[in-house]
């Protein structure tokens, strides 16, 4: 799974016509979505764009992390993929944001950050990767713990129950033109037990061709997600501590879950 990432990390703005565009769409979706869900701290209103103290434990190249810290968040990220943390810490430094990087498995995110956020996050399906029930509530364990009482934990995900099961599946992304070169992106998904099971197999598709030569280049990255249901995530939300657990649709590019660190008992 690091492989994918590390060989996706130079690559991966291009999964959007316009990263930086969404970087900053991204930001400002969460952050409203941030204080509408918890205006205050233990009851105490702190006031709508109050700056929180954010762990991203899947920051990946940054997506959410800038956005956030662009709009004056404090933010501490980690990723497993070594590239992509050095890609993410790149683009801070460009855009002269501060921001707190390290690389760290999301299933050690207290181990490794310790506690004491406001506010802890995984966007844009980071945590499917986790192929286990028992992995993705170790992970949920210990991103609870990262919070301080009536913190807020976000989660966001694809909505399996509205993707098709099957083999040979194949999800366009378009073309992208950079620096002379025509990248088309698609991914191919094959899923487990003849297209029936909860797992599938990924290979995402990037074929170059040179606009002036016309050579072309094809790369494959290959890796594996767990389809799981937003219903099934919120119950191990649940089973790891958080309270008020549940789906919020529109807010997003995709259905985020949220659920708050009780605040009178450790999570
Ligand atoms: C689809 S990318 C999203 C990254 C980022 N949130 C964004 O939108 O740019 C999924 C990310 O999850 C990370 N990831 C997968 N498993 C992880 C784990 N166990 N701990 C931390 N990060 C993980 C990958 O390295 C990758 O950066």
């Amino acid at each position: 799974m690091t492989d994918f990432y590390d060989e996706l990390a130079p690559l991966y703005h291009l999964i959007y016509p316009d990263w930086n565009q969404s970087v900053a769409a991204q930001g400002e979706k969460l952050a409203r979505l941030i204080d509408s869900e918890w205006p205050g701290a233990d009851g105490q209103d702190q006031g709508h764009g109050v700056p929180r103290k954010v762990l991203d434990v899947s920051c990946g190249i940054g997506t959410q992390t800038l956005g956030l810290a662009a709009l004056g968040h404090a933010v501490t990220a980690s990723d497993l993929s070594a590239r992509e943390v050095e890609r993410a810490r790149h683009e801070a430094r460009e855009r002269g944001l501060d921001i707190a990087f390290s690389v760290a498995d999301m299933r050690e995110a207290h181990t490794h950050h310790g506690g004491g956020f406001d506010i802890v996050m995984s966007c844009d399906n980071s945590m499917p990767h986790l192929q286990t029930d028992d992995d993705l509530l170790t992970a949920l364990r210990q991103m609870a713990a990262c919070l301080r009482p009536g913190g807020g934990c976000v989660v966001s995900v694809r909505d399996y129950a509205r993707e098709p099961r099957g083999t040979n599946l194949v999800k366009h992304y378009g073309a992208r033109v950079e620096d002379g070169q025509r990248h088309v992106l698609f991914q191919v998904w094959d899923f487990d037990d003849e297209g029936r099971g909860a797992h599938y197999d990924l290979g995402f598709f990037f074929v170059t061709e040179d606009l002036a030569t016309q050579a072309v280049r094809t790369r494959v990255m290959r890796s594996r997600y767990y389809a799981i249901s937003t219903t099934r995530l919120c119950e191990l939300m649940r089973e790891a501590g958080l309270v008020d657990v549940r789906r919020i649709d529109g807010a997003f590019f995709q259905p985020v879950l949220v659920g708050t660190r009780p605040a009178s008992t450790a999570a």
